[in-house]
């Protein structure tokens, strides 16, 4: 893992594997300025010819960090088939997940790492155009608009960047969302087909990249697959970021290897154990929550995930304390996620705010008997059916939270409740938020 402060967020330094490690934060005590960068990478490694990077990548095995986990070489393929000139490249900074921290620590650390990885991504593709999609509270915090310049001096970039801010909300960086406010509209979902790597930012063939993956690309571009897979497992080579909220309250950005054990991340001493009522959320608020015991026997891979309910999405990890309710937690973060629909289709105007408002009964002392009922019931009834993921990522983390939280249902329904303090755990930005906020 490694280290730093950003904003609110702390990441930290502890190696775990050889073949120069932490490789997306620099190393303690170095600054995110453009020399520092220079210094330890050296300028922009430029192909000259977009099929050499696109080889590279395909064999480094990169997939997106933004959490699809995606192949990278896949979309940049797609893309670059577009007629010359036409792509735009977007890299993808709204981090609308509240409780993720890892872009934000990113952009502050080393920032030269995804510009670099923007203009590559440019020129793998032929794009004319380059856009960085940045939250717009991170503005000030990160310093970008004044790197840009001090790049242009150096001569550093062939296309030039435009930053166009994203609002703080939970679906501005959804692909769609964000080609349509970097088009000049709101950020909200559209509906697909076509994708935006067809027909994207002002109809255009786009591709959209989590900056974390441009960082790595960066990387893979200086150092070659070969580097890039000596960390990782062999069917997910590499590191990511992950934003660690642990039990004890401390919030840390930190780069691991995929394949750490989630142990080795999070101190889940704290937590609840066997038989109690204890949770780790994997994967942030459309992830999914295993029991400790669980989690404390899986890695931090996708291929261990996956069969336990999981995955491993954008790195968001998170130790529920003993001393919490987890259905509590549940119901504010379902609360949220309703909130933050765009209420354009049926599953989210109705659909989740029944499943936000059946939550928090279930959540009180005495709920109604019929709550469990009408939850799967709701849940049914929107999963699938949105224009986007939304409805579905929300159901996950519902149904997840019913399973692990079993036995705190089941002292609710006896009035009353494991948890000793009612402070709320899981960040949820103040709201309700309103249309006026979509762009
Ligand atoms: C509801 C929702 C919210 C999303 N928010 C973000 C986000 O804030 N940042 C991001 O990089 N990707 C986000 N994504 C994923 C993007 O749609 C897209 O897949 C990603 O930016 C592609 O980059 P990657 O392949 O490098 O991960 C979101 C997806 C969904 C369904
Ligand atoms: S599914 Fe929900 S969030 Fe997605 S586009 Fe439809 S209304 Fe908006």
């Amino acid at each position: 893992m490694s280290a730093v402060t950003a904003g609110a967020t702390r990441a930290r330094q502890a190696p775990v594997g050889g073949g120069g490690f932490p490789r997306l934060l620099p190393p303690a005590g170095q600054g995110a300025d453009l020399r520092a960068h220079l210094g330890l990478h050296g300028p922009v490694p430029y192909r000259g010819d977009a099929g050499a990077l696109i080889g590279e990548v395909r064999a480094a095995g990169l997939t997106g960090r933004g959490g699809a986990a995606f192949p990278v070489h896949r979309k940049l393929e797609a893309v670059a088939a577009a007629r010359p000139g036409r792509a735009v490249v977007v890299g993808n900074a709204a981090e609308g997940e509240p409780a993720s921290h890892k872009d934000e620590a990113l952009l502050f650390l080393a920032p030269h790492l995804v510009l670099d990885g923007l203009q590559l991504a440019a020129e793998a593709v032929g794009a004319s155009r380059a856009v960085l999609y940045v939250r717009e509270d991170l503005g000030a915090r990160t310093r970008l608009t004044d790197y840009l310049p001090e790049r242009d001096a150096y001569g550093l970039d062939r296309l030039p960047v435009e930053i166009v801010w994203a609002p703080h909300r939970f679906l501005a960086g959804e692909e769609s969302a964000l080609a349509s406010r970097v088009s000049g509209g709101p950020a909200v979902p559209q509906y697909t087909p076509p994708r935006v790597f067809e027909r994207g930012v002002d109809g255009r063939p786009t591709l959209v990249q989590n900056v974390e993956t441009l960082a790595h690309l960066a990387l893979i571009g200086r150092y070659g697959p070969g580097w890039f897979r000596s960390l990782g497992t062999p069917d997910e080579p590499g590191t990511m970021l992950c934003t660690l909220r642990q039990a004890s309250g401390s919030v840390d950005v930190a780069e691991a290897a995929i394949g750490t054990p989630l142990a080795t991340l999070l101190d889940l001493s704290a937590v609840k154990g066997d038989g109690e009522v204890g949770g780790v959320l994997v994967g942030g608020y459309h992830g999914s929550w295993l029991p400790a015991a669980q989690a404390a026997s899986l890695t931090l891979s996708n291929a261990q995930l996956r069969p336990a309910g999981a995955f491993a999405g954008a790195g968001v990890l998170a130790a529920l304390p003993a001393d919490r309710c987890g259905l509590r937690e549940s119901a504010r973060v379902a609360r949220y996620l309703a909130l933050e629909s765009a209420g354009q289709c049926g599953p989210c105007r109705s659909g989740l705010p029944s499943i936000a408002a059946a939550m928090a009964e279930l959540a009180c002392p005495h709920p109604h008997q019929r709550v469990l009922d009408d939850l799967s019931r709701w849940a049914g009834l929107v999963e699938g059916r949105g224009a986007c993921h939304h409805p579905d990522g929300t159901v996950r983390f519902l149904r997840s939270a019913l399973g692990v939280f079993g036995p705190e249902i089941r002292l609710h329904q006896q009035g009353r409740c494991s948890a000793a303090a009612g402070r709320p755990f899981l960040p949820v930005p103040a709201g309700p938020a309103t249309e006026a906020d979509w762009s």
